[in-house]
């Protein structure tokens, strides 16, 4: 059995352009179609409710399109919003969390220190604080929120360099780089920076994400239902931004290539 029905991938931006690009080449075949909340972005610095209520306009009008599943491309959204969605939706909701567990596990037994970058709301969430109790026993973990490097991605200065170096020392000089062993990017924005944070970063220090893992299971899911797409569908990916400007749709399809 296959489906040929498209997927929504949603993030409150264009951070989940990273998810769908991981998608789209895990999985060719699919039609991928995207939704960016920019005019609403930063969700990271929003209320539990005020994203939950976005985050359920948005599916809604997906599952109205017929989308045969969900992925909620935000680590903050999924935080706030996946438990209920979930409660309230019958197709596959397949959302976000830090990789966390896959940066603990590089140790093989061995304590390890991590930073777990994020969004102020995800890190101060339960689902987080969940997450952070199965972990924290065997391993140091740092939280750290960068509002400013979602900034940095929605007003489209990702190449500005200065500035990206700037924001990063400013919020990663005060740990002991060397003796970190691994970054885990918590946001879908911040998996842009991976160039800038290998640049920051000492050479053994990792630096984790989540889009492999998400793409992955979404792959895991649409198989066990049968609904992954013909081999004979040519896949495509459809943009589509909240914000009015025309600047986001372009500054999504650079994104998605670059
Ligand atoms: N990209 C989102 C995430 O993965 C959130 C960015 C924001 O604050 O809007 O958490």
């Amino acid at each position: 059995m296959t489906s040929n029905a498209p997927i929504g991938i949603f993030d409150s931006g264009l951070g989940g352009l990273s998810v769908v690009r991981q998608i789209r080449e895990d999985m060719p075949h699919e039609r991928l179609m995207f939704f960016g909340d920019s005019a609403n972005a930063p969700y990271g610095t929003k209320s539990v409710e005020e994203v939950r209520r976005l985050s359920f306009d948005i599916v809604e009008r997906f599952v109205q399109q017929g989308v045969k599943a969900v992925v909620i491309a935000c680590n903050t959204a999924t935080s706030a919003a996946a438990t209920e969605l979930r409660e309230h939706y019958d197709i596959p909701i397949i959302g976000m969390e830090p990789a966390l567990k896959v940066a603990a596990d590089a140790g093989h037994g061995e304590r390890q220190n991590i930073i777990v970058a994020a969004t102020p709301l995800t890190l101060r969430e339960r689902k987080f604080a969940k997450l952070m109790h199965r972990f924290e026993r065997d391993h140091t973990i740092y939280k750290q929120p960068c509002p400013e490097l979602v900034e940095i991605v929605e007003q489209g200065e990702l190449d500005d360099r200065e500035r990206v170096m700037a924001t990063l020392h400013g919020y990663f000089d005060s740990y002991d780089l060397d003796a970190t062993d691994a970054v885990v990017l918590g946001c879908t924005h911040f998996v842009f920076y991976r160039d800038y944070f290998r640049e920051l970063l000492p050479q053994g220090t990792a630096i984790i994400d989540g889009n492999e893992g998400t793409s992955h299971h979404l792959q895991v899911v649409l198989e066990s239902l049968g609904a992954l797409a013909d081999e004979n569908q040519e896949g495509s990916v459809s943009i589509a931004n909240s914000s009015s400007s025309d600047r986001m749709i372009q500054l999504s399809e650079y994104l998605l290539h670059r």
